[in-house]
């Protein structure tokens, strides 16, 4: 209601109120006691112009009404009209004589006359009076050289019909002419009864007397309308300067009353709402379906990405739609009847495989059964495995080699035995075949076969341009065969995760802020959730595969986590303070649960499972 309203009261006043003070008094003035000058016609018009009441003073015997042009009667004419015009805009139906504009919308005219369909004129908002099969048989206006050219092409000083013949004098200058008051001047200089504007009928020949009538467009209806809308309209034009504060206040007041009470809401092009409108006392505010936000234009509905801003809505795949999302499971698993979280389907259980220094142990994941799977070992700080050839790859540190055999114990071998001075971080590519590791002694990032031959250091020194970012205490190293890309943690002075193609180009650092030792690194290959844990800041977090759309599943409670894995909903992490293994749901960590203790730090960890390292592209 009072938005619309105010602009009213604004426009109403704007014409109602004279404004400019004149120094020196003319005849047409009136001099007040201060020896102030206001025009003639201020004098007992209800307002204390002079500043001092001198001119509305009883040595004037002002009636009150005197300077207002309406009547009581005239008043309630005007209060009957505008009910009947709010009427008739909100519910009419056009007389069988109009053509009904039926895409138009208040305050645009909805019942044109017949006569103006297919005249070469739009007068429906979209045309539509003008797309009714049209024959334009009939000429409207027939030049001199036989040329048909539209009517409002005539006198519009454009040489339409090339032998100026719609422009000639006698038919185009039109007279000065001045109407008596109480009568309409026509664009074309008639003079028609002022009475008869805007009644919808085109007495000007031009239809100037209709045009712009707009909402006093209902003269058949009420002959008080009439009345009403050519005293207007002559008012405005013999008395452009008068000053009706009585008036101009009454229309307010009325305004008020009837614009409060009014529901923007029936009208989408008032209220402007996408989607859901609801009307208050003095106005009406917008809101949106679920799965839509509202703008910050109030009105607008955009659509929420969920799977963006809230992964946690699906297990794996998500998918978002207008208004809602899908959610889907990645090949393997089975949507649950939840239709969002996804089960491994298949025959084999999964179990974690983490390293506590001299051992490399297999742990359930619901921690009820743990054993050892390598036994005297000097510092083994990163693993890995793969799953092709079932083999377990490690770094020593404390032997400074990398090693591998199969899981069943069998095989054991050394593939790099030198210039492993500080390897922190091991990852195995499963599907290029290749084991690629960071050094944070040697300060890069290294990449051999997987049996250790064509060793090649893929990348050293900093991955920006302004050196910001560069290799100084590389932790860990998780890989995106798939995608082709090598993700790998830096705890230096500026720390980092950095990411480079497998090949060695494309190098960057995609996570740069609340960062102080990022520790381990994991990749969700479900839904392609980067996750890592800083040690300093105690947290574990995950973003998308570019960095953004970062969200927090334990934010600062954790003692010191080291290393992080992902399988099904789960992530699992090792923790230094308090030499655990410890899960979590992997969305908001809930249902935080401990799974081991152990007597030597717990170092990298891994979950051991085929669908850990996908290989369908
Ligand atoms: C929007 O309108 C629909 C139907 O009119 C209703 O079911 C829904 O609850 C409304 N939503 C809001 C946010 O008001
Ligand atoms: C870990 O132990 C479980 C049960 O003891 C076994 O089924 C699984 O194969 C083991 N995993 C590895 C990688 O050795
Ligand atoms: C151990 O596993 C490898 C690869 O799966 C296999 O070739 C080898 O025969 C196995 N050895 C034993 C003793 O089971
Ligand atoms: C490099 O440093 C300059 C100056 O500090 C800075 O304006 C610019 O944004 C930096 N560029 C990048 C890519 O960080
Ligand atoms: C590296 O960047 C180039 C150019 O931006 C792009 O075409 C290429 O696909 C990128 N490589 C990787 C592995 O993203
Ligand atoms: C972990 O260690 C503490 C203290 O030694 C002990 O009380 C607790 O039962 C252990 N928990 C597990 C799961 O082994």
């Amino acid at each position: 209601g009072l938005r619309l309203y105010q602009s009213l009261v604004v426009i109403l006043f704007s014409f109602f109120n004279p404004v400019s003070y004149v120094r020196t008094c003319s005849s047409s003035q009136f001099r007040c006691d201060d020896a102030r000058c206001i025009p003639r016609t201020w004098v007992c018009d209800g307002d204390n112009d002079c500043g001092d009441m001198s001119d509305e003073d009883q040595r004037h015997n002002c009636d009150r009404w005197a300077g207002c042009f309406i009547t009581l009667a005239e008043f309630s004419s005007l209060i009957f009209c505008i009910l009947t015009n709010i009427f008739l805009l909100a519910n009419r139906s056009c007389a069988p004589t109009e053509f009904t504009c039926i895409n138009n919308r208040p305050p645009d005219r909805r019942c044109i006359p017949q006569s103006w369909v297919c005249d070469g004129d739009s007068d429906c908002s979209d045309a539509y009076d003008e797309h009714q099969n049209c024959t334009r048989a009939s000429c409207q206006f027939t030049c001199q050289n036989g040329r048909c050219i539209p009517k409002v092409y005539v006198c519009d000083g454009d040489n339409d019909c090339e032998d100026e013949s719609d422009e000639l004098d006698h038919m185009c200058t039109t007279p000065e002419a001045t109407c008596p008051p109480n009568y309409f001047k026509c664009d074309n200089g008639h003079c028609i009864e002022a009475v008869k504007v805007c009644n919808r009928i085109d007495e000007c020949s031009d239809n100037s007397d209709e045009k712009g009538c707009g909402m006093w467009n209902v003269s058949e209806i009420s002959h008080y309308c009439i009345q009403f809308n050519s005293m207007i309209k002559a008012t405005i034009q013999v008395y452009s300067f008068i000053s009706c504060p009585v008036f101009s206040s009454l229309i307010s007041v009325f305004l008020f009353y009837y614009f409060l009470g009014i529901n923007e809401c029936n009208d989408p092009s008032v209220s402007g709402c996408d989607h859901n409108c609801t009307d208050t006392q003095t106005s009406f505010y917008c809101s949106c379906r679920p799965g839509f936000r509202l703008m910050s234009d109030k009105r607008t509905c955009d659509d929420i990405d969920e799977c963006a801003e809230s992964p946690s809505v699906c297990s794996q795949i998500c998918e978002n739609t207008v208004g809602s999302y899908l959610c889907k499971c990645a090949p393997g698993y089975i949507r649950e009847p939840d239709g969002k979280r996804c089960r491994q389907n298949s025959n084999i259980e999964p179990s974690l495989i983490f390293s506590n220094r001299y051992y490399i142990r297999n742990l359930t994941v619901n921690g009820l059964s743990y054993s050892m799977i390598l036994q005297g070992l000097s510092n083994v700080v990163s693993l890995d495995f793969d799953r092709v050839d079932s083999r377990l790859y490690w770094i020593d540190v404390g032997r400074r080699v990398i090693e591998r055999m199969f899981l069943n114990g069998t095989n054991k071998e050394t593939i790099i035995s030198h210039d492993v001075l500080s390897g922190e971080g091991l990852a195995v590519d499963w599907v290029g075949r290749k084991i690629y590791w960071v050094d944070a002694y040697k300060d890069c990032l290294n990449v051999a076969e997987l049996d250790g031959r064509f060793r090649k250091k893929l990348l050293e020194h900093c991955v920006d341009v302004n050196n910001t970012y560069c290799f100084q205490y590389p932790r860990a190293i998780v890989l995106h065969p798939k995608k082709g890309y090598v993700y790998w943690t830096d705890w230096g002075d500026n720390p980092y995760i950095g990411r480079v193609g497998m090949d060695g180009k494309n190098k960057t650092a995609i996570i740069t802020t609340k960062l102080e030792w990022p520790n381990g690194v994991t990749i969700d290959y479900t839904n392609d959730k980067l996750y890592w844990a800083d040690a300093h800041l105690n947290y574990i977090e995950f973003s998308d595969l570019e960095g953004r759309h970062r969200h927090a599943v334990y934010s600062g409670n954790l003692p010191h986590p080291y290393a992080i894995t992902v399988f099904e909903d789960f992530v699992y992490w090792t923790d230094w303070n308090t030499r655990t293994v410890e899960k979590g749901n992997k969305y908001d960590g809930s249902g935080r649960t401990m799974l081991a203790n152990t007597t030597h730090r717990p170092f990298d960890i891994h979950v051991y499972h085929p669908y850990r390292q996908p290989i369908r592209k």
